[in-house]
């Protein structure tokens, strides 16, 4: 079992481990006293792992109630997030009460959200369950919904108190939930640490996961409110973004973060903003893992949706441009580069 500290504003712990899931509440008696606990989860999640989460809470002295709403993207929404709130209020939480993120992404980024706004902030555990959330979504402190304008939209920066991640339940994820967390290991080698490139191939769990955490770790330790350095965790996610949402979220989050990994690295090499001709490499190992790279849209399809980009600050957007794999920097480039940056890097030739 591995922890860390993770020293935002405020400092939280991250427990990482194998089967650890059912000693939930002995973790978390160690930073909430005793209250009640409100588990929030998926229908799906909530079928293979709230009772044995429930069960380690109740054990460890808690009261425990709970709300599961529909998996998916989908439910990721105010409808959700208002129904969630009046229960919450309706059973009579206090601000001395806690949430419990049971899940994926999905439900992290609700249940931090619902947690930081209700009664204006209560503290909250995220028990990731996905490989996705384990490595990305379930640290740093970003929480939020969509909005009918796009992914993301209302949301707060809001630190869990503990992470707790018990690997072994990623036995029970489809295959293609697990390769969305490979897109996002991939991408934290690139930006940082090509050594764990054979670690990502051999499936090892624990230590990718530390790793990235780590990572992770350090960049939002540094820049926790998202205005810098942070903006290297997006690599791949200009273009990713974009090929998610014209695929209307048929492509996965991972699978398309994928796709923009290469058409990103393809792009800063071939506008000379980089000597390292990455692309090729990354392609192979990505085919090798699983990736499905072929990209049904066009130039002015993506750069469309690349206009979105939080990067964008004026007229000009920050890119990130491999060195070499395992090291990344930022660059502003101007909008109207934007558009070719997109063109030479959806062609191969
Ligand atoms: N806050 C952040 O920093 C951050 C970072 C990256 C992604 N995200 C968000 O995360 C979301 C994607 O997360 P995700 O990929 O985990 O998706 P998800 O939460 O939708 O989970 C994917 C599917 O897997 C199911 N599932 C979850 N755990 C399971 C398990 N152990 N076994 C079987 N099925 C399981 C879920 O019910 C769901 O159907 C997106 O909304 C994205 O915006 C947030």
């Amino acid at each position: 079992m591995k922890k860390f500290v993770v020293s935002t504003d405020s400092p939280y712990e991250i427990i990482i481990g194998e089967d650890i899931i059912k000693n939930v509440g002995t973790y978390i008696r160690q930073c909430i006293p005793p209250c009640r606990l409100c588990i929030i989860t998926d229908s799906t999640v909530n079928r293979a792992y709230a009772q044995v989460v429930m069960t380690s809470l109740i054990e460890a002295g808690y009261q425990t109630s709970k709300i599961v709403f529909p998996a998916g993207e989908h439910s990721k929404n105010l409808t959700t997030y208002s129904n969630i709130l009046e229960s919450m209020a309706d059973e009579g939480l206090t601000r001395s009460d806690a949430v419990i993120a049971l899940g994926g992404g999905v439900v992290g980024d609700m249940a931090g959200f619902v947690a930081a706004t209700y009664m204006r902030g209560i503290s909250y555990v995220q028990l990731p369950t996905t490989y996705m959330s384990a490595i990305d979504a379930s640290v740093g402190g970003k929480t939020g919904i969509n909005l009918l304008c796009g992914k993301n939209l209302a949301g707060a920066f809001w630190q869990p108190s503990l992470v707790v991640c018990d690997y072994k339940t990623f036995d029970s994820l489809p295959d293609v939930k697990r390769l969305d967390g490979v897109a996002e290991a991939v991408k934290c080698a690139v930006i940082s640490e090509a050594s764990l490139i054979p670690k990502i191939q051999a499936w090892d769990y624990e230590y990718v996961i530390e790793r990235c955490v780590s990572i992770k770790k350090s960049v939002v330790e540094a820049d926790e409110r998202d205005t810098g350095l942070r903006q290297l965790l997006n690599f791949g996610h200009t273009v990713g973004h974009g090929i998610e949402k014209l695929s209307a979220f048929s492509v996965s989050h991972g699978q398309a973060v994928a796709k923009g990994l290469i058409v990103e690295s393809r792009a800063a090499y071939k506008m000379g903003l980089t000597e390292a001709d990455i692309a090729a490499e990354l392609s192979s190992l990505l085919n090798g893992l699983g990736f499905d790279l072929s990209i049904p849209y066009s130039a002015d399809e993506l750069y469309r949706y690349a206009l979105m980009d939080k990067k964008i600050s004026g007229d000009k957007i920050s890119m990130v441009i491999p060195e070499s794999i395992g090291k990344c920097r930022l660059q502003k480039i101007s909008l109207s580069e934007l558009r070719q940056f997109v063109e030479l890097g959806l062609s191969e030739d």
